[in-house]
């Protein structure tokens, strides 16, 4: 190890452990924490109160959010969804520190205006997608898309290589193991706690294809909120050290736990730190010895980078992007249709409900909101633009 290696380490695992409890859906990320201090300085003062008056008064449209209301499609309200879409974008621009009360307040007006899906702005974007980060062909790691005797980079430590020998080439799937490609409507199912009692399990089951990110919970109470159904499911390797004790011990609670992920994909970020290789080749061989259903797939590090770099031209320069985004991203390349939920970084809902952190737990979000996820603003203007939907609240009930 390099001098400062082990320093590098501990201050990475001490961030890790941090991270755990901030995020709704969060990858296996160091300097995730940067997000919350890079703040612009730009003086912005007066938009804050300019964004209130864009539905001003605000109180003059009733909050309902049954369907009647939104087929409605009146010229005002119509008019009002255009002028939003705008005032977001320059906003969008101006970093300075909104409060949290201002976000819920710019989504209330978004959950108000029609959501309606707008192909030619899909297309669009997934053709940008698929020109910068492929991930039909590259989102994993297969025999096709890294041959024998070459060397994988990895996606952080980017200088690391490591040589495809026999004994890795033999972990991967031949090629991309998505068959059914593409798939019609894909659910994107974040861990956030505005899941609770959302009654939004039916309609996920009712997706073609369900993502999930680090092995959340999905049976008993949880399943009529969340779903039982997975396609493909995100495993951060320190769930692996810090809930199953890399395997030694908890060995068979993990894979009592995966059993209920039917014969879904594990999908781990292997090639992202040198790190997570080692656990994550550990995950692959536990599955393999017990013989178990599901598959272990590996993120491809430079599909990773590649979408980085997509996505720090749109002005999320954290040092890396979110399990959330990643997949979120994946899923507009591989769907016709996405769906996001479970996707909420604030510590209450649009009616001022406390929401935990995550679905299957208590934690309150910390106190103190810094800023607003740039990660998240993304996903809004994606849900602005028809070509996403974020699910903000409750599910319709059938
Ligand atoms: C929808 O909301 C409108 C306005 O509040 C109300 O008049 C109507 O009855 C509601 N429709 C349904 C199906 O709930
Ligand atoms: C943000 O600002 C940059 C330059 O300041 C501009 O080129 C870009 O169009 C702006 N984006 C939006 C969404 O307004
Ligand atoms: C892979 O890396 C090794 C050691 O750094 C080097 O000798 C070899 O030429 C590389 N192979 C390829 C195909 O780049
Ligand atoms: C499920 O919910 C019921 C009532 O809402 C409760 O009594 C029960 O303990 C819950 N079960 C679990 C496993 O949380
Ligand atoms: C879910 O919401 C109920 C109240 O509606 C609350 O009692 C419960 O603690 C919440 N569960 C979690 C895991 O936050």
């Amino acid at each position: 190890m390099r001098p400062g290696g082990t320093l590098l380490a501990l201050v990475a695992s001490l961030m890790l452990l941090l991270l755990l409890r901030l995020l709704w859906c969060p990858a296996d990320t160091p300097a995730r924490s940067r997000l919350s201090v890079e703040e612009s300085r730009e003086d912005t003062r007066g938009t804050s109160a300019a964004m209130r008056t864009i539905w001003s008064p605000v109180t003059s449209v009733p909050l309902t959010r049954n369907s009647t209301y939104l087929e409605e499609k009146s010229p005002q309200l119509t008019e009002k969804c255009k002028n939003l879409q705008s005032d977001l974008k320059s906003l969008f621009n101006k970093t300075r520190r909104y409060s949290e009360d201002d976000y819920i307040q710019i989504i209330t007006n978004i959950q108000r205006c029609p959501w309606r899906r707008q192909a030619e702005e899909y297309e669009n974007f997934r053709a940008k997608l698929a020109s910068c980060c492929d991930a039909v062909q590259s989102f994993v790691v297969s025999q096709n898309n890294t041959p024998l005797g070459t060397n994988i980079s990895y996606e952080v430590e980017n200088k690391r290589q490591i040589p495809i020998r026999e004994n890795l080439f033999h972990m991967f799937p031949v090629t991309q193991p998505f068959v059914n490609y593409p798939y019609n409507q894909c659910a994107v199912v974040g861990n956030g706690g505005i899941l609770n009692k959302s009654l939004c399990g039916a309609e996920i089951d009712k997706a073609d294809f369900v993502f999930r990110c680090n092995l959340p919970p999905i049976t008993g109470n949880a399943s009529k909120d969340v779903g039982s159904k997975t396609n493909l499911v995100t495993v951060n390797p320190s769930i692996i050290t810090l809930k199953y004790k890399n395997l030694k011990e908890k060995k068979a609670k993990f894979l009592e736990d995966i059993s209920n992920y039917g014969d879904a994909f594990l999908l781990l970020p292997a090639f992202s730190y040198r790190a997570n290789t080692g656990i994550s080749f550990k995950v692959y061989e536990t599955l393999k010895e017990s013989k178990v259903r599901q598959k272990v797939l590996f993120f491809h590090p430079m599909y990773l980078r590649h979408l980085a770099t997509f996505w720090r031209t749109k002005g999320v320069t954290a040092y890396r992007l979110s399990s959330g985004l990643m997949i979120a991203s994946v899923a507009v390349e591989l769907c016709e249709n996405v769906k996001l939920y479970g996707f909420w970084p604030f510590s209450k809902t649009v009616e001022e409900t406390p929401v935990s952190h995550h679905y299957y737990d208590n934690k309150l979000p910390k106190r103190g909101f810094h800023q607003m996820p740039k990660e998240y603003i993304q996903m809004l203007q994606l849900h602005m633009k028809g070509i996403l939907k974020v699910q903000f609240s409750k599910c319709e009930m059938p």
